[in-house]
């Protein structure tokens, strides 16, 4: 479990007090004592927690030059409880800058937690536009009345936030309707701001959910434009249907990643890795690896390129130039003679085939088959001939198969 240091505590207490005073302050102004914010600990409590967050955010930048003038003028700013020094302006909204300091938070968080990028990015638009409304509900408050109340009587904090969210989200009812020209202007202006926030959010919302499950978006954007392709050219329909089946294949077995692909933006040290990793089944299925150097496995894994074969396809064909040997890491293969009819052999798991026209250089000398799904690993012939020629082990293996199978066969 990732350990909480007391720097990211305050980190998370900061962003909650910052909050509070968010709300309140603007609360304050428009309901006076009549809400949380009109009590006078609201100032007694926020103003040392605020300078304490100038102190720590200090000494954790460490210089005056690291902590930033603009940045200490914006937490100093918020930390003087103007309302209490000049009181019956609106003078304590200056405060408000504190804003940014939670914006800097949100944005630390999402490069922390990057994975949970779509539920932050929610989190995030949710406090906003809760935020907003809370603003423009207090602004309302301050053109309706002088005689405001948080929830009971007639000219209520709850009915303006009302008016606010019906009206910034366009649903607008009618039943609370501006009366004097400024709280026209004030509609006109919430009205217009609906308007952003709701493309925002709409776009916002769409752009999540087509996230949630990002594979499966590729999957039907790369069907959707292999069928047109397959339709525009005409492809036959057993053909087309083949082409289907492999891609829905490569997804319920990958998602569709291309691993070459992700792997080879790796540096060497990770992408030998990370091969070993992805290539563990077929390692640890074909026998003679287990015996072999971590150094001959490390130069195959990183070399070998993993290819899928559906049922009935041929791998190759006899008399084909040989340019590949291969691993198969899952599914079976069949052997098949000269005549493609009678099946010599069936290789399954973690055997291998193709080496005989590597090792001797001649046109391959049997066909091979696959009969259900295969999941194969290619080794190419240049690697082949660098790992032959470094790891005599291998060779000796690879000499022996292939005497045995000529001699079976
Ligand atoms: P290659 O000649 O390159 O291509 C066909 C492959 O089939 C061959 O290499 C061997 O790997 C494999 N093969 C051929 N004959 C047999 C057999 N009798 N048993 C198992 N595998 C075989």
């Amino acid at each position: 479990m990732k350990t909480l240091s007391p720097a990211r505590i305050w980190g998370v207490l900061a962003f909650a007090f910052v909050t509070l005073l968010l709300l309140g302050v603007p609360a304050r102004l428009v309901l006076g004592s009549s809400f949380l914010a009109g009590t006078p600990l609201f100032d007694e409590v926020l103003t040392p927690l605020l300078l304490i967050d100038v102190i720590v955010r200090w000494r954790s930048a460490g210089s005056l030059r690291a902590y930033g003038w603009r940045w200490l003028l914006a937490d100093l700013t918020a930390a003087i409880p103007f309302g209490q020094l000049i009181p019956g302006t609106p003078i304590d909204l200056l405060r408000l800058v504190k804003v940014t300091r939670v914006i800097e938070t949100m944005q630390q968080w999402w490069h922390r937690y990057i994975a949970r990028w779509n539920s932050l990015r929610l989190l995030y638009s949710g406090y906003f536009i809760a935020l907003l409304l809370h603003v423009l509900a207090c602004g309302w408050v301050a053109l309706r009345s002088t005689h405001v109340t948080l929830l009971s009587g007639e000219n209520t904090y709850l009915r303006a936030l009302y008016y606010c969210v019906t009206t910034l989200t366009s649903v607008g009812y009618g039943d609370i309707t501006p009366q004097t020209n400024y709280e026209m202007l004030f509609a006109i202006a919430v009205m217009a701001l609906g308007v952003g926030m709701f493309g925002y959010v709409i776009g916002n919302v769409a752009h999540i959910i087509s996230n949630l499950h990002p594979s499966r978006a590729r999957y039907v954007e790369t069907m959707e434009r292999i069928n047109a392709f397959m339709d525009y050219r005409g492809l036959p329909r057993g053909l087309q249907e083949r082409i289907r089946e492999y891609h829905a294949y490569r997804w319920e077995k990958r998602l569709g990643f291309d691993e070459s692909a992700i792997v080879d933006d790796f540096p060497p040290s990770l992408r030998a890795e990370v091969s070993l990793f992805l290539k563990k089944d077929v390692i640890e299925k074909v026998p003679f690896f287990k015996g072999a150097s971590t150094e001959l496995i490390r130069d195959i894994a990183l070399a070998m390129r993993p290819v899928v074969y559906l049922p009935g396809d041929y791998i190759f064909h006899a008399g084909d130039q040989g340019h590949e040997m291969f691993f198969i890491g899952r599914g079976s293969v069949e052997v098949l003679g000269r005549d493609e009819q009678t099946v010599q052999a069936t290789l399954k798991d973690g055997e291998f085939f193709g080496e005989v026209a590597l090792v001797k250089g001649q046109p391959r000398n049997a066909s091979i088959r696959a009969v259900g799904y295969c999941d194969l690993y290619a080794l190419r012939k240049d690697t082949f001939d660098h790992v032959i020629a470094h790891h005599p082990g291998f060779k000796e293996h690879i000499d022996r198969m292939v005497t045995e199978r000529f001699t079976r066969s």
